[in-house]
């Protein structure tokens, strides 16, 4: 048996978001100080399986660090580290390209999605990517993973080589890793759009919240999300067909840590005329602290330089043994 270790991560490909706050950063730090280890990544060599202006990179990994503590991943408690730091992960991702299956990359959506029709002129990294993304977890042998729902099937991708690679080589060396896909905010949607998640790459920055937006812009875009018309129902049985309604009260709930049917309880017979600006105040609750700490951490890059540092070194430590092991089943 595997002793008990959470692996999460998050691409610096752009200005984090709500939906990445929600449904990753406040879940990562609930985590900490419970029975597992808690080993946190920044994930910058999945960033550039599409093109990164390097300048850029460079200011988004230290503003995705900021984000995390400020959202409360405290960086003694868990490890956080940036990706590239640690040679393993790309050297065990080399290894499961030698396990996985070109078919099993060709079914996954999000390469679809990303891809569109230009699936012959992409990188070679963006197919595979559920590789690294499974040497990300398994390198540490961990034994869940809080995501949300968009990377499920990449989890399930994940357990497919960790399960084939125990089975070829007649091991137990690697852990089937659970998925934590909980709560309400495990998919939140684009304000401008019902049918789709709010993304930071999504050109439309009416479409999400950013970590850096001030009250003024996250009360304008609340303002402006689209709903229908609708008063609200007493539970949330009744947003079955409401999608936009559906996932607004489901972000006042993950923000107020209530149930929608709490939220709706309050609203009932209301109309988005009073319950987007009650929204955008608990919005703007939650953001403004977390936004003012990832400012302070920011006006000092060298600290943030070093407390990656010292992350990459703790995550080395517990990376190269199980690498090393890795290495020697295969007969390497
Ligand atoms: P993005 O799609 O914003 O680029 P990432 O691929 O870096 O985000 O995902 C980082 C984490 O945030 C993952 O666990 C992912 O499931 C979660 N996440 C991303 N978008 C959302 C969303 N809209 N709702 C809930 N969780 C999300
Ligand atoms: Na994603």
């Amino acid at each position: 048996s595997f002793r008990p270790r959470i692996f999460s991560g998050i691409q610096p490909s752009g200005g984090l978001t709500l939906g990445n706050y929600l449904g990753a950063l406040k879940r990562f730090a609930a985590l900490q100080g419970g029975e597992a280890e808690t080993v946190y990544c920044i994930v910058d060599l999945h960033a550039i399986t599409v093109w990164q202006d390097p300048e850029g990179l460079r200011q988004r990994i230290r503003e995705a660090a900021a984000a995390f503590m400020a959202a409360g991943v405290d960086p003694e408690q868990s490890v956080l580290f940036n990706q590239s730091q640690v040679s393993a992960h790309a050297e065990m991702a080399w290894l499961f390209n030698t396990v996985a299956r070109v078919g099993w990359m060709y079914r996954m959506t999000q390469f679809k999605d990303k891809a569109g029709k230009n699936a012959e002129n992409v990188s070679l990294g963006l197919l595979a990517y559920p590789a690294l993304m499974a040497a990300d977890i398994l390198t540490y042998q961990a034994t869940a993973v809080p995501v949300g729902e968009d990377q499920k099937q990449h989890l399930e991708l994940t357990r497919d080589i960790a399960a084939k690679f125990n089975h070829d080589y007649g091991v137990n060396h690697f852990p089937i890793t659970e998925p934590l896909i909980e709560g309400v905010a495990t998919r939140v949607m684009s304000l401008r759009d019902g049918s789709k998640k709010m993304s930071k790459s999504d050109p439309s920055d009416a479409s999400r919240i950013n970590l850096t937006d001030d009250a003024d812009t996250i009360a304008q875009k609340i303002r402006k999300a689209r709903t229908d018309a609708d008063p609200l129902p007493g539970q949330v049985d009744g947003l079955k067909d409401r999608p936009e309604a559906r996932n607004l009260v489901n972000i006042f709930a993950a923000l107020t840590d209530e149930t929608p049917d709490a939220v709706l309880a309050r609203f009932e017979g209301q109309g988005f005329g009073a319950f987007k600006p009650a929204l955008a105040e608990v919005a703007v609750e939650a953001m403004a602290p977390i936004t003012r700490r990832m400012t302070e951490y920011l006006a000092d890059p060298a600290q943030i330089d070093a407390i990656l540092a010292r992350g990459a070194d703790r995550a080395d430590a517990i990376a190269t043994p199980i690498l090393d092991r890795t290495k020697d089943i295969m007969g390497l």
